[in-house]
């Protein structure tokens, strides 16, 4: 194969800059290496050049709103520089990071990475390759995400793991183990994994339980797996994250729209500095409620670990919680226009709708007893 060492060069950053972690908290002479890739236009190569291009175009995209949790950094940069060999397991509830932590360490650090996802009939070819229909009735084989990571070198990352049935994560052991592994149905071709081969995996379990109870096509795994595995548990962020991640997803909001808004919509709002309405609450009290509204609705789910039967089946995962955010504010002139909410129309579109009748009406009394807000907007 081609050398790849002039195309996924080798550079050193340090972890506060590229993570955006705070420096008086993190050591910022602590560094991680990742690649520079060279711009393809500038290779001379044809060959180099298309590796480059192709390679480039890996790289997971950079998410400038993403808020890294410096525990998790920490720890995810540990697996990387000691556990070759260790598959990484990220698990946790729904929405709550663990996909788009491990594809923003990529991003930022300029690392290609292969995915594949996982289901309940999940077949060896979508991680491993296949023989496709070609032009002219030819069959050319073509690498699957696991393969392309052993050969190149990189990592991969296996999403949705519990999903597969069990029996069908056999193919899998040798290449957890880090050993040479055959390809499935490509007639005894064995691929040694280049060294910078790493497997991540998530889950909602932790592959053995299911203990919400809220991931039926979870299954459980085979201990010999289990053994190979370094389990990294992903929880909704704390408050301090999610209050910055909030922030920069609402910058593109002006104080303007925002107050305008606040008064439209009628908010009344518990404040530090006691209750507050419409405009006179700032962007961070605001910011402060959203957060709240999160906490309630998660204590109350299967998701945030209540076992009562009265728990919720749907919760507020951070990934909901931005965008239901970013949509209240973009739909700032319902108020005004349909006498609607916006903070309970958007919470409609990205959730309420998708639960239970139960369900939905908690998850709106959560937003009514932290704004003071009904469904319609008194003129
Ligand atoms: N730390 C964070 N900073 C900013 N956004 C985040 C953060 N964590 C999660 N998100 C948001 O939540 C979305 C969902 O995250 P992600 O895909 O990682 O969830 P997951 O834990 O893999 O969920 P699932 O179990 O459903 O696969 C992301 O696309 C992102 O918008
Ligand atoms: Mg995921």
């Amino acid at each position: 194969m081609f050398d790849l060492s002039s195309i996924l060069v080798v550079v050193s950053y340090s972890l506060c800059d590229v993570f955006g972690l705070d420096p008086n908290e993190v050591d910022p002479s602590i560094t991680v290496e990742g690649f520079a890739i060279p711009d393809p236009a500038t290779l001379a190569d044809p060959t180099a050049a298309a590796y480059a291009a192709y390679l480039r175009s890996a790289i997971p995209p950079i998410d400038l709103n993403y808020q890294f949790r410096k525990e998790l950094v920490r720890d995810i940069r540990y697996w990387w520089l000691t556990g070759e060999g260790d598959v990484l397991l990220l698990w946790g509830p729904t929405g709550s990071g663990k996909t788009s932590v491990f594809e923003q360490w990529c991003a930022r650090l300029g690392i290609p990475l292969f995915m594949a996802k996982g289901h309940r009939r999940f077949e060896p070819h979508e991680a491993f390759g296949q023989f496709v229909g070609g032009e002219n009735g030819t069959t050319p084989w073509v690498d699957g995400p696991v393969t392309l990571a052993a050969r190149y070198g990189l990592p991969c990352i296996i999403n949705e793991y519990d999903r597969i049935a069990a029996d069908r994560t056999i193919v899998f052991n040798d290449v957890f183990e880090g050993r040479s592994f055959p390809i499935p149905g490509k007639s005894g071709e064995v691929v040694t994994p280049q060294p910078g081969f790493r497997v991540a995996i998530t889950a909602n379990t932790n592959l053995v339980e299911d203990l919400s109870g809220n991931y039926g096509t979870a299954n459980t795994h085979d201990i010999s797996i289990l053994e190979r595995i370094v389990a990294l548990h992903i929880g909704y962020p704390d408050d301090e994250t999610e209050t910055k991640l909030l922030e920069k997803e609402l910058e593109q909001f002006s104080d303007d729209l925002l107050t305008y808004w606040l008064d439209q919509e009628g908010v009344k709002l518990s404040t530090q500095t006691g209750i507050k309405e419409g405009s006179a609450i700032s962007r961070g009290e605001f910011i402060a409620g959203l957060v709240e509204v999160a906490r309630r609705i998660r204590a109350q789910s299967k998701d945030g670990g209540n076992t009562s039967d009265a728990a919720l089946e749907r919760t507020m995962s951070t990934r909901i919680l931005r965008k239901w955010a970013r949509n209240t504010l973009a739909m700032a002139g319902t108020p005004e226009k349909l006498g609607l909410s916006a903070l309970h129309l958007s919470l409609k579109k990205y959730l309420s709708s998708l639960a239970t009748e139960s369900t939905r009406i908690a998850l709106h009394q959560a937003v009514e007893s932290v704004f003071g807000v009904g469904e319609r907007v008194n003129p």
